[in-house]
């Protein structure tokens, strides 16, 4: 799995706040036998977010792109409302589940507006900011992922996949 990550928050972005969450998740893709392709940081400006996202879909071929950060309800979060300007179809089965595991830890997972979706043979997840949350958030879906890829490949192996999520 080649994954890139980018974090999404303005005072990181300025060299305000060191980038924890990037570097949390970049370990745990690491740990899961991911690659990690390409890492950036940009403020929460949708054109910002917007760029780096259709850049690495379109000409880093990654399989997964994980943003994290600009997902709740400031003003000034505005991922969720950058990726839907750049996936093609939405997967929202994704989104769902992060927030119903999400939902048993805090009922501040409301306040999650991740989508998830498809550009091309990439996929897009939004990740919430802070290093605990992306992470807890990237644990109940880590599972699918290697099987997301080669259906979005079509892998001919795919189909031996179907038979896997039952067990974390
Ligand atoms: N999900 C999990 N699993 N754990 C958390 O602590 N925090 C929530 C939510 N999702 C949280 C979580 C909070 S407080 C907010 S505001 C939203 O994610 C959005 O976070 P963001 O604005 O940092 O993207």
């Amino acid at each position: 799995m080649k994954v890139a990550i980018l974090t999404v928050s303005d005072r990181s972005a300025a060299g305000i706040r060191p980038d924890v969450s990037g570097p949390a998740i970049e370990e745990f893709i690491r740990k899961h036998g991911g690659e990690i392709i390409s890492t950036a940081i940009v403020p929460d400006d949708l054109l910002e977010i917007k760029s780096v996202l259709e850049s690495w879909c379109d000409h880093l071929g990654v399989d997964i792109i994980l943003t994290t950060g600009g997902t709740g309800f400031a003003p000034r979060d505005i991922t969720p409302e950058a990726t839907r300007q750049v996936i093609q179809r939405e997967a929202p089965g994704i989104a769902e589940a992060m927030r119903l595991e999400s939902l048993k830890i805090t009922p501040h997972a409301m306040l999650s507006r991740a989508i998830a979706g498809i550009r091309n043979k990439t996929i897009i997840i939004n990740l919430p900011g802070s290093p605990k949350a992306a992470l807890e958030n990237l644990n109940t879906i880590i599972r699918v992922l290697p099987h997301a890829v080669e259906l979005l490949k079509e892998n001919p192996n795919a189909e031996a996949g179907h038979s896997f999520p039952q067990s974390p």
